[in-house]
């Protein structure tokens, strides 16, 4: 079964159902031409991920068909599968010491001063929205304010920050040379360890720098694009989900003005029954084996669905089961699950709360069977939210929203280690909106 086209990301849930028909791992075409397995039962996908690094590998260099040269160098899923210098794609020590490294190094982050600092960014957003009386919570807001915390943290001058956003634009966005993005994103971040290295500060960028690990320059520069990278996308998808269900399930709607409980029962269902992170974890098999009598070869790749775990009917969960249970799989779990599902949890909470409490009155403005999922096999969000509200004048700078991103084109979404493709193997993928972050670091 194809898990990308615009039925799978109209209806996910209606392909994992008839995927876990065929057993609790299933046969799928990742992207045009890339074929693997994918797990459709909470079981499953816990199986995997507790034998990892053990029995099944992270590092893509055990994908047999990329091997083989049979996955097509411009296929979407190559580029959010591929090898990368970072913890991400490790296993082993060398997984252990570049993980230790970041979690020791977001374990110097306060949370009370995360939650004031997350709180001043929402509110400099919402203090340009308000007075225009409508605005796309996704492109102007969710997809912007976990960026803006992640360059925060990581005392990211805006220098350095407007190159970083500039590369990530030309990678992205456009048709120029995917090479010379790459080379330039990769030096902002080597410039941000050198400024680091000589003035260090109270700052993850300084952190890491400091472990005992020793990270050389060029695993600073993995690290960093992969922190930032993986702490923004799912986080926006995690904000522009929660927002469009409370603006549209009136079990939440209702309880909106009931205060920040609400908030954090709609993160719950949300992370349960739409994590952000849909399939992903791809995993391979060092030799052939059987799980629940279904053979895995050894070299095909395995994606995790944290989506369709959740979702798994034989878990027997109701609504009243949700809210305040952490069992789900939202943040993976075992040797590579997220290491700071406290971090992802004060910027989504702080974000979804500013804007219910700033913005009185908001409704979507368009019906709801009008808005569009995000095309793609591994993220879950929607394209745009449109809401309107009656305007509110603020002492806020003069400043223009950005434009709605234009429609996607690709079937995946950018890679969330911004880790770029090879040069030849360039997609272009579905726009993002990254001008706000041009025109923030411009003060614009
Ligand atoms: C709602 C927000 C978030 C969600 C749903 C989420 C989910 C995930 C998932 C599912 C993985 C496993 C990916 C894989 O194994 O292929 C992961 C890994 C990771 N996440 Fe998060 N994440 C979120 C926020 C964050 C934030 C805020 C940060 C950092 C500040 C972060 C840093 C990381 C890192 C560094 C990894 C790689 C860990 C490793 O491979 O050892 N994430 N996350």
């Amino acid at each position: 079964m194809p898990l990308y086209g615009p039925q799978f990301s109209a209806r996910p849930q209606d392909t994992y159902r008839v995927l876990r028909s065929m057993g609790s791992i299933a046969p799928i075409e990742l992207s045009p031409g890339v074929f693997g397995l994918i797990t459709t039962t909470y079981a499953a996908a816990l199986h995997l991920l507790r034998n990892t690094p053990h029995h099944f590998a992270k590092n893509p260099r055990w994908w047999r068909a990329l091997a083989e040269g049979q996955v097509p160098l411009d296929s979407p899923a190559l580029m959010m599968m591929q090898a990368r210098d970072n913890a991400l794609w490790k296993d082993g020590p060398e997984h252990t010491r570049l993980r230790t490294a970041i979690i020791d190094s977001l374990a110097h982050i306060n949370p009370h001063a995360l939650r004031a600092r997350v709180k001043r960014i929402a509110d400099a957003l919402i203090d340009a929205l308000a007075p225009h009386g409508k605005a796309d919570l996704v492109g102007s807001y969710a997809a912007e304010l976990p960026m803006r915390v992640l360059f925060e943290l990581f005392d990211c001058p805006p220098e350095i920050g407007l190159r970083i956003v500039g590369s990530l634009i030309r990678l992205f966005d456009t048709d120029q040379d995917a090479a010379a993005a790459n080379a330039d994103l990769e030096a902002a971040c080597l410039d941000l360890t050198h400024l680091k290295r000589s003035s260090p500060g109270s700052d993850v960028t300084s952190w890491l720098i400091a472990h005992p690990a020793r990270l050389t320059d060029a695993e600073m520069v993995q690290t960093i694009l992969l922190v930032i990278g993986a702490g923004t996308e799912p986080s926006t998808n995690l904000i522009g989900n929660a927002l469009k269900l409370m603006l549209t399930d009136e079990r939440f709607s209702g309880s909106v003005i009931d205060g920040a409980q609400s908030v954090v029962g709609a993160l719950d269902y949300v992370l349960w029954t739409d994590p952000p992170m849909a399939n992903y974890c791809p995993l391979y098999a060092y030799q052939d084996t059987v799980y629940d009598g279904i053979l895995l070869r050894a070299g095909v790749p395995i994606l995790v669905s944290f989506a369709a775990a959740n979702t798994d009917p034989t878990l027997n969960l109701t609504d009243a089961h949700l809210a305040g249970n952490d069992a789900h799989l939202a943040f993976s779990a075992g040797a590579h699950g997220c290491p700071s599902p406290d971090i992802a949890r004060v910027i989504t909470e702080v974000a979804v709360e500013r804007v219910l409490d700033r913005l009185p009155g908001m409704e979507l403005a368009c019906p709801v069977d009008q808005l569009e999922r995000r095309p793609g096999t591994f993220h879950s969000g929607w394209t745009a939210v449109p809401v309107i509200f009656p305007p509110i004048a603020t002492s806020g700078e003069s400043w223009t929203p950005p434009p709605r991103p234009a429609a996607p084109t690709a079937s995946t979404a950018p890679h969330p280690t911004f880790t770029p493709r090879p040069p030849s193997s360039a997609p272009k993928a579905r726009r993002r909106p990254w001008n706000f972050l041009v025109k923030w670091w411009r003060g614009q």
